[in-house]
């Protein structure tokens, strides 16, 4: 008789069949940077999390980097915000500064940078705003992007990611890097990314939250995953070479479909909310914080997640490697 019990006997036999594997070279660390030096802010809603000036993110990347963590993104607090996001585009923006003192101290760390406007602009929405109606407007918005995009090649990031939803801006994104010679620095688009109330700590740590209305005019519903492997499609046809699904664990279902359909490069944002939970549960004892964690990243793994970004990666990476 075929006993599948017969494979789950000894550990070495468990390693020999899994199916999946999780690996600290899959993970990417998110990290929020804002002027100044030695600044280590921690996020309350994210412990463990810290707004760092561009010398203490160089600390915290090597920390990452030594634990097997390859990459991060940078997400940026300027010093001042405005209705056109000077700040995501200006050369020596904060995110610009973060690139160039990252890749000079650290040169084989891979660093993405988030393309997005909400951080810079003084109402947080992800594009221009409309005063009268109070929309985002698509079309005027993309020519920011594509600035932002390139003023981050500039600086040196390996990597760019639009998390913004505007339609069109990958083709854009892709248009303005190969004219100025960035041929080879790919594009990672946040693809699928839904209007989840998940990303509320994040706006905390970004001060990205948006003074009024939210972000539904531009992020999916939460009800739509067919919606979500056409918007993989579009991005893609425009030139994304790695695709993304945001959040993670309230959307595996999505991320299956998308690996299953375009088995492309594909990526995976577990989110600030996946991440607070985990650790508000662990704080009260309720979980064990340790296997809660792995068996969380194992699933976006074994969903199809090729790469995931996580708050936890560098704890995850030394949990792995048995410290
Ligand atoms: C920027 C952006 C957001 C996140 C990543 N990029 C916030 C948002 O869309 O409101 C959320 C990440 C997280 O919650 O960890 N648009």
């Amino acid at each position: 008789m075929f006993r599948p019990r017969r494979l789950r006997q000894t550990p070495q036999l468990r390693s020999l069949v899994r199916e999946t594997r999780l690996d600290p070279g899959q993970l990417i660390l998110p990290l929020f940077v804002r002027p100044g030096k030695g600044v280590r802010n921690p996020v309350s809603s994210l412990p463990g999390v810290f707004q760092f000036s561009p010398d203490e993110a160089v600390r915290e990347a090597a920390a990452a980097a030594s634990a097997g963590v390859p990459g991060v993104i940078l997400f940026g607090l300027p010093e001042t915000k405005d209705d056109k996001a000077s700040g995501a585009y200006a050369r020596d923006g904060i995110v610009q500064r973060a690139v160039r003192a990252l890749k000079k101290e650290l040169p084989d760390l891979i660093v993405i940078t988030d393309v997005c406007l909400c951080e810079y602009m003084s109402h947080g929405h992800c594009g221009i705003v409309h005063e009268g109606r109070k929309t985002v407007l698509n079309d005027p918005t993309l020519e920011l992007l594509a600035k932002t995009a390139l003023s981050h090649a500039e600086a040196g990031a390996d990597l760019v990611a639009p998390s913004d939803m505007m339609d069109g801006r990958v083709r854009v994104i892709r248009e303005r890097l190969d004219q100025a010679g960035f041929i080879d620095t790919p594009i990672m688009a946040y693809a699928a990314k839904y209007a989840s109330s998940f990303y509320g700590p994040f706006r905390e740590a970004a001060d990205s939250a948006p003074h009024f209305g939210d972000r539904r005019g531009y992020q999916m519903d939460p009800a739509n995953a067919r919606e979500g492997l056409r918007e993989v499609a579009l991005d893609l046809a425009e030139g994304a070479d790695i695709v993304m699904v945001k959040p993670a664990l309230a959307y595996l279902d999505v991320l299956h479909r998308v690996k299953q359909e375009f088995g492309c490069p594909t990526a995976a944002y577990s989110v600030s909310g996946e991440y607070a939970m985990i650790k508000a549960a662990a704080a009260r004892g309720w979980i064990d914080e340790k296997a809660v964690q792995l068996e969380t990243l194992l699933s976006i793994r074994r969903a199809g997640a090729d790469i995931i970004i996580t708050y936890a990666a560098v704890e995850a990476a030394n949990w792995l490697a048995g410290k």
